[in-house]
């Protein structure tokens, strides 16, 4: 069983598609805790399904490396598998990155390397594309350049607006965040080899 440890920042709509999943026996991962770096609303799904958490408050540290390595201290104490970054709105240290990764994935809102960052959906819309996407990509110490292991298109319609768009969006990236952790907990993903170091 593929445990698994979720770090959000908001409303935690992906997350709950991932305990849902998860509730199935059948599914092949468990989540063990999930984390935060403010009072995310979302954290009230992990404590509906009895599932501890936590909370890194990033404005309580003089630094991102300071937040990093408690946010760090705390992942360790679970020893999870597996952590997934969920709508987490902050970029990690290069030092929790290396210390996790491949062994942590993030799932994105555009068709990566189409529109990184945090605004992927107003992007899209700025630039006025009529397709974009949702991705699921292993952590890397870049933004959203990881080696991406699931990705599916999605159209822009006439009239969408940011919310609009991004509510037809995160259905698929729900569905491709259970699917990529079902395969890494079947191991028909090995994350370790889809993962190349980049030469720098
Ligand atoms: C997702 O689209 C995620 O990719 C993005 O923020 C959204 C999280 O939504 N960075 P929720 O908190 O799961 O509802």
């Amino acid at each position: 069983m593929l445990t698994v440890a979720v770090l959000i920042s908001g409303t935690g709509s992906n997350l709950r598609a991932l305990l849902d999943a998860a509730a199935d026996p059948a599914y092949p991962a468990r989540i063990v805790v999930v984390g935060a770096d403010r009072e995310a609303d979302g954290l009230e799904h992990a404590e509906a399904f009895g599932i501890p958490t936590f909370t890194v408050p990033y404005e309580a540290y003089p630094s991102r490396e300071e937040w990093g390595r408690e946010l760090d201290a705390q992942l360790r104490a679970w020893n999870p598998d597996l952590v997934v970054l969920s709508g987490l709105m902050r970029l990690l240290p290069a030092s929790v990155v290396a210390a996790w990764s491949p062994r942590i994935v993030n799932t994105h809102p555009a068709y990566l390397p189409e529109f990184p960052g945090a605004h992927g959906v107003r992007d899209a819309l700025t630039a006025g594309v009529t397709l974009t996407g949702a991705s699921v990509i292993v952590v890397d110490d870049g933004v959203d350049s990881g080696p991406i292991l699931a990705q599916e298109r999605v159209s822009v319609l006439p009239g969408d607006d940011e919310h609009t768009l991004h509510d037809r969006i995160k259905p698929v990236e729900r569905r491709l965040l259970i699917d990529v952790v079902r395969r890494v907990a079947t191991g028909d993903l090995d994350l370790a080899a889809t993962s190349v170091p980049r030469i720098r």
